[in-house]
């Protein structure tokens, strides 16, 4: 790993109490050129950043700035998404369980789109939407039965998976939206699943989503006016200085050559991980080196509490040690928590490390922070930018 990261980042971390979430605001904010670049290249394509991936005030500003719009999926993200500046129309909100209050508030700011999972849900947004003289825009989430190559917990596109509804029952779902007075159909909601690195798995999604286009065409129904293909482009967590940005211009280029639009028709994304991930480390420091029997442990200071992704999904951060450059030693690196699978990586190099070393675990800018938990009563890391840290 390059020694950038770590020479800059020593001096600036010296006096913080550790753990703490650190973003690059730089990388942020050149993922965030080089999503927009891409996106300009073509008509009509629109990101809603998701924020459940990382949903920090001054992550949120910034992305908020670039001009993006927010994929939501709480009322608690909703409102975070407006305190942060987000125009309400360029809101789209998904959830397979959306409460009434959620969908009044969601109905009262105003937002683009509801991502509808289901019938039920339908009938009760156009019950709601009714009562409170306004028409709800709705999309459908439609189930591709699409595999992804990726973990087991985060694919969402398979017919096993509680997620949409299902391709076959699209036409009579949209019939029935059409004769509801609260509701207005708008467009097609897709997701296949998350950290997807191969555009092959994008390609499937679009040979669905044509199928499934020319199929309602064939219907009669022309009133397709957004598609949206949900999140899913992953990042090299094996690498982080070498693939600082993910290559959105293959994932970008994937959809353009694959998915046939039909003239006029919004091309919507909702990435997440992909627009954060790289730029977020979770800062901490090395309490204690046990030698026990078997095995060498660096004792560290961030739990499964601060960052869930290795002990939930058995996902692999690198770690770095930015304190020490002695030669290597093997190593699991676990947190204080009371739990066996609080473990950040097991068997692991990291130059000779001692009591007081600052050790950065990268890629955690996406499903860290905001998956933290007070299990053990800890307290919630804190988080600083390259900004504060300049101050
Ligand atoms: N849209 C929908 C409908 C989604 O369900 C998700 C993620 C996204 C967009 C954003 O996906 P992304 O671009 O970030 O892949 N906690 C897990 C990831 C869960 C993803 C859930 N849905 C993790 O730490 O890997």
């Amino acid at each position: 790993m390059d020694n950038t990261f770590k020479q800059d980042m020593k001096e600036r971390f010296g006096r913080l109490r550790t753990p703490f979430y650190y973003y690059d605001t730089d990388l942020l904010k050149e993922t965030l050129d080089a999503i927009k670049r891409e996106t300009d290249r073509h008509e009509g394509y629109r990101l809603h950043y998701a924020i459940k991936a990382c949903a920090n005030p001054k992550v949120l500003r910034l992305i908020q700035q670039a001009g993006f719009g927010a994929d939501c999926v709480s009322g608690g993200e909703i409102q975070a998404c407006l305190d942060s500046g987000f125009p309400a129309g360029e809101i789209v909100f998904a959830g397979v369980g959306k409460a009434d209050w959620e969908i009044e508030l969601a109905l009262k700011a105003g937002i683009q789109y509801f991502n509808v999972e289901s019938i039920p849900e339908l009938e009760v947004i156009a019950d709601i939407a009714t009562r409170m003289g306004k028409v709800a825009d709705v999309s459908f989430r439609i189930n591709p039965d699409v595999g992804a190559h990726t973990h087991a917990n985060i694919t969402t596109g398979l017919a096993e998976n509680k997620f949409g509804i299902a391709m076959e029952d699209m036409e009579r779902v949209i019939r029935l939206a059409q004769s509801l007075s609260g509701v207005r159909f708008v467009g097609l909601h897709f997701h296949i699943g998350s950290q997807i690195l191969e555009m092959d798995d994008f390609e499937a999604l679009c040979q669905r989503i044509n199928e499934l286009q020319d199929r309602l065409e064939a219907e009669g129904i022309t009133e397709v006016k957004n598609i949206n293909v949900g999140g899913g482009l992953g990042i090299d967590y094996e690498h982080p200085d070498l693939h600082p940005v993910p290559d959105f211009h293959a994932y970008f280029e994937t959809y353009a050559r694959h998915l046939n639009l039909r003239p006029g028709q919004h091309l919507h994304f909702e990435l997440g991980r992909a627009v954060v991930g790289q730029c977020g480390s979770l800062i901490t420091r090395c309490l204690y080196v046990k030698q026990a029997k078997a095995k060498q442990f660096v004792i560290v200071d961030a739990g499964m509490t601060d960052l869930i992704r290795p002990a939930l999904y058995g996902a692999h951060h690198c770690i770095q040690n930015l304190s020490s450059t002695a030669s290597a030693e093997t190593y699991d690196v676990v947190g204080p928590i009371c739990e066996s699978s609080d473990i950040f990586q097991a068997d692991y190099k990291l130059p000779s490390t001692r009591r007081g070393d600052l050790l950065a675990i990268r890629s955690a800018g996406a499903y860290g922070e905001i998956m933290a938990s007070r299990y053990n009563c800890r307290e919630l890391p804190e988080s600083y930018t390259k900004e504060d840290l300049e101050k």
